[in-house]
């Protein structure tokens, strides 16, 4: 065992391009940059990690000979049963590493070290102990024998950390993650990811998938141009392709479809779900339907989109109720027909692990479509279509939304001071990012 006090004061971290991306016109749904700054980070963490490495090197045995003026030739050994101790003090170790990044075909990054190289500037070694006195006469080439033996086990140690510590570490990123028991979060890699001077970007795919009934998404994610902004360490940009892939599985799925009973409605209300109290302003359905309650059943027509605008967050919802009165047997006959208009603004929360949404109605609109029972006024509808929209179904809804997205990281990474902003890019394809000052 050698003990190495050292200083390296510097690994060159560089990274080589390779491109196999993802099919043309596939746009990532999320991309996460890691900037200089970031890198520059992660470079420390891995020095002061090949630091604590150093220290605990094994040097081979090695053997020499010294011409020493006057006495001729020396022999000498340096072998692990030498007694005595020494220090050896290197200075100014630069390393310099390209790793190759990649995607494998399941969409996991992929990592090796397409070239690694050193170089040790000094190497100072004092000898204590039974002999020292006559190695230090030659302590010259001992030094140099050393700085050879140290470099070249320089190399093999990030070969091997590389192999044994990064490519498993980097398989610990979720590829594709629960969400619920309807839904799925994929996060595989769009291809390798891309190195300039400045910023590594990584492209994920960012779509929510059926967990039941996984099918193609038959729109694109939009193109996200990222800022060239570098104050952080690290940025997460988004599109709206989560969201609304996450609308269209849960849309599919019924989590937008509900339905009104009399018994949601509050004691309080100026009108209850059953025909009596409609006798006032839908005259017919009370003669038609004495004494019988009715139920509204609704659903979303479409999986609503959420638009982007600088700062804001938006989406409309258009909704069909269907109202039913119910007769014995379980028999339900439909009377009339709703179409329920509002939009919604989106607000985005994200804290350092997780992307969480919640949405604030606005005033809705509602018109009547269709009736079997005579045209009516639907204000008094409207008040309790308000009610039940307010209290039951945008919390649900948003309930789902606070359980959140969460950000593809991998394990032991935690971010910090994060800042989100909400941006358009272009056209009508939209951004947010999330900035997170540290790991
Ligand atoms: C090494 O030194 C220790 C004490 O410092 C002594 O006990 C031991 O016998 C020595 N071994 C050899 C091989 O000289
Ligand atoms: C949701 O409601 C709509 C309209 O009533 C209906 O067509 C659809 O099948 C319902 N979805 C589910 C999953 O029940
Ligand atoms: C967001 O949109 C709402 C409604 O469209 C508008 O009143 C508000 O001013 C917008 N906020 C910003 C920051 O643009
Ligand atoms: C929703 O917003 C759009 C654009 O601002 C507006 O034209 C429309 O009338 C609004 N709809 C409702 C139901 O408020
Ligand atoms: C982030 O938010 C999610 C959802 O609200 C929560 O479960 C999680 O504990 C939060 N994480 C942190 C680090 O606060």
């Amino acid at each position: 065992m050698v003990t190495l006090k050292g200083t390296l004061p510097s690994l060159l971290l560089g990274t080589l391009l390779t491109f196999t991306s993802g099919a043309l016109g596939a746009n990532p749904g999320l991309v996460v940059r890691i900037t200089d700054q970031g890198l520059e980070y992660v470079a420390q963490e891995e020095l002061l990690a090949l630091q604590k490495k150093l220290h605990k090197v094994t040097l081979p045995n090695f053997d020499g000979d010294v011409r020493i003026k006057h006495f001729g030739s020396v022999d000498y050994g340096f072998h692990r049963r030498l007694n005595g101790s020494f220090d050896v003090k290197v200075k100014g170790i630069t390393i310099s590493v390209n790793l190759l990044l990649d995607s494998e075909p399941s969409g996991r990054p992929k990592v090796a070290v397409s070239s690694c190289s050193s170089h040790i500037h000094d190497v100072e070694v004092d000898i204590s102990g039974d002999l020292g006195w006559l190695l230090n006469l030659f302590h010259n080439q001992i030094e140099s024998r050393f700085r050879k033996a140290l470099k070249s086990r320089i190399c093999e140690i990030i070969q091997d950390s590389v192999t044994s510590e990064l490519q498993p570490y980097l398989q610990t990123l979720p590829v594709t993650t629960k969400i619920d028991h309807l839904a799925g979060l994929d996060y595989s890699l769009m291809g390798a990811p891309q190195a300039t001077d400045q910023t590594l970007d990584v492209m994920f795919k960012g779509e929510i998938f059926s967990r039941d009934d996984r099918s193609p998404v038959a729109f694109l994610a939009p193109v996200m141009n990222l800022p060239e902004e570098h104050s952080r360490m690290v940025y997460f940009a988004i599109s709206n392709y989560a969201f609304n892939t996450a609308s269209l599985v849960y849309h599919k799925a019924g989590f937008l479809n509900f339905t009104i009973t009399d018994d949601m409605i509050p004691p309080d209300s100026n009108i209850r779900l059953n025909t009596k109290s409609f006798r006032a302003f839908v005259p017919r359905i009370a003669r038609l339907y004495p004494n019988t309650n009715l139920e509204l059943q609704g659903a979303v027509v479409s999986a609503p989109c959420l638009n982007f605008s600088p700062g804001n967050l938006s989406t409309a919802a258009q909704m069909e109720i269907e109202a039913f009165v119910l007769l014995p047997n379980s028999v339900k006959e439909p009377v009339f027909r709703l179409g329920v208009a509002t939009n919604v603004s989106a607000m985005l929360t994200f804290n350092t692990s997780k992307i969480t949404g919640f949405l604030e109605p606005e005033k809705i609109q509602v018109e009547l479509k269709e009736s079997k029972v005579g045209l009516f006024s639907v204000e008094l509808l409207e008040a309790l279509l308000n009610y039940y929209l307010l209290n039951n179904f945008y919390p649900k809804v948003n309930d789902k939304l606070a359980e959140g997205f969460p950000l593809p990281l991998l394990k032991k990474i935690q971010l910090y001071d994060p800042i989100l902003q909400i941006h358009k890019v272009g056209g009508f394809s939209g951004a947010l990012r999330i900035w997170g000052g540290g790991w």
